[in-house]
């Protein structure tokens, strides 16, 4: 028996079915682009572990600074005894984050958290208790950020009930208008409807804030039209609602902007970061106007590990690659190859429906037919097996499971990527013909 099948075993014996694996092998180790697996088996990652590998996997200054992090402590629970890696990073984000205003930044160890802690400073400092989501988000499993979830199975089936005082209205998603119409004709109509939910929902004076991605993540890697954020902060502003922006997928330069909100001309009241912020390591960050911040009573806010000091050292180290590395341009790179490449595929394979992106977050959305757009969601499955077998790891998104996303460390090579993407192509060839 390999050690494979040694430990897909073990896994099936010691580990409940609930917490999914895409691809059936382990990791031994792994550098830059590339996962070895325990059988000595190189795989491309196209995955970076949904999104958490911007650097790259062992990037040399994230793993340093653990390293001597660990030798001097790791752990104090910043609310015990405080250390200067969280207060220098907190100083960091309020740094580069948008938003021309003082801002304040606490931690938290997931996406999920920052979006639950989110929630709990928005109401404070407004007083109001409903929030507004959208379809095919998503913002986590904990039960207030799955509530805030859209997509059904498997986030949220047999899991309720849900936390009360969520109001839903589609995204800007315009392959699939919630409304039939199309841009630029339609002015943006699905924004608009948000002014709607305040007659027939929820009264806006009760509304704390609007909980937006600024690219849809696990939702498709969907842009949502020029104009459409814009609008929608029109509209909180307008109505003493708090915008809340989730870049927990799309931020830390995987768009070629450290924050995707950048690129839609909107400045957050408050930012939620997690996933490629500190490397690999649990982090993840509450940014927010510094009286919103502030509004919740000391000890109000906080959490034992929240801002642990491993992962505040990994945090600062990322954001010194960025820098170092350049690789916000890298990200625009990869993001026009990869473009570039998906287009030409979609003329070749008739199941790819939609190409779309911001720099280096681009997906195609799988059709079994143009015309009705049927999601082509075994397909996608098994576009995902062909893949691996092949070498490139990759995962899927969408509502309907049937968009491939890419999501590979930036730091990728010319010729990784290549490969990577023929491989892509090879696939697509062998579902169509299946
Ligand atoms: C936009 C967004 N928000 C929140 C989360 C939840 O993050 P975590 O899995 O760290 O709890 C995710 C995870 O994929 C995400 O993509």
């Amino acid at each position: 028996m390999s050690k494979t099948e040694d430990l897909l075993r073990a896994r099936e014996e010691s580990v409940p079915r609930g917490p999914f694996h895409v691809t059936p092998f382990f990791a031994a180790e792994a550098k830059g682009a590339v996962i070895k697996d325990v059988e000595g088996r190189e795989f491309i990652d196209f995955a970076g572990g949904i999104g958490v590998m911007n650097v790259g996997h062992c990037a040399e200054g994230v793993v340093e600074a653990i390293k001597d992090q660990a030798e001097r402590f790791t752990h104090t629970c910043f609310h015990v005894v405080m250390y200067e890696p969280y207060v220098e990073l907190a100083r960091k984000m309020n740094q580069i984050t948008p938003g021309r205003f003082s801002k304040k930044t606490m931690f938290v160890n997931s996406g999920a958290e920052a979006v639950e802690n989110a929630v709990k400073v928005a109401r404070y400092a407004t007083g109001r208790s409903a929030l507004i989501a959208f379809e095919d988000a998503f913002h986590g499993r904990t039960l207030l950020a799955m509530t805030l979830t859209s997509k059904v199975k498997p986030y949220k089936y047999g899991f309720g009930p849900y936390a009360p005082e969520i109001y839903r209205i589609p995204y800007g998603y315009c392959y699939r208008c919630a409304f039939g119409l199309e841009y630029p004709s339609c002015e943006i109509h699905c924004a608009d409807y948000l002014k709607e939910v305040f007659y027939t929902h929820i009264s806006a004076e009760n509304v704390a804030a609007v909980m937006t991605e600024p690219v849809l993540g696990e939702g498709g890697f969907v842009v949502p039209p020029e104009g459409w954020h814009r609008k929608i902060k029109q509209i909180c502003e307008a109505n003493g609602i708090l915008y809340i922006d989730d870049e927990v997928q799309a931020g830390f330069g995987r768009t070629g902007k450290m924050f995707a909100i950048e690129h839609f001309g909107v400045e957050p009241d408050i930012i939620l970061t997690a996933k490629s912020l500190a490397g690999g390591l649990p982090l993840a960050g509450v940014t927010g106007k510094a009286e919103i911040m502030d509004a919740p009573h000391v000890g109000g806010l906080g959490g034992t590990y929240g801002g642990n000091p491993l992962a505040c050292r990994a945090a600062l180290a990322v954001i010194e690659t960025f820098e170092r590395e350049n690789l916000l341009d890298r990200a625009e790179a990869i993001g026009r190859k990869v473009m570039d490449r998906f287009r030409k595929m979609q003329e070749e394979h008739e199941i790819i429906g939609d190409v779309r992106g911001v720099g280096a977050m681009v997906a195609m959305e799988l059709v079994k037919d143009r015309a009705t757009k049927e999601p082509a969601k075994d397909e996608t499955g098994l576009l995902v097996k062909k893949c691996y077998e092949k070498g490139l790891i990759t995962i899927s998104a969408g509502t309907y499971g049937n968009v491939m996303r890419i999501l590979m460390p930036l730091v990728i090579t010319d010729s990784q990527l290549e490969k990577g993407l023929a491989i892509l192509d090879e696939s697509l060839g062998e579902i169509q013909s299946h």
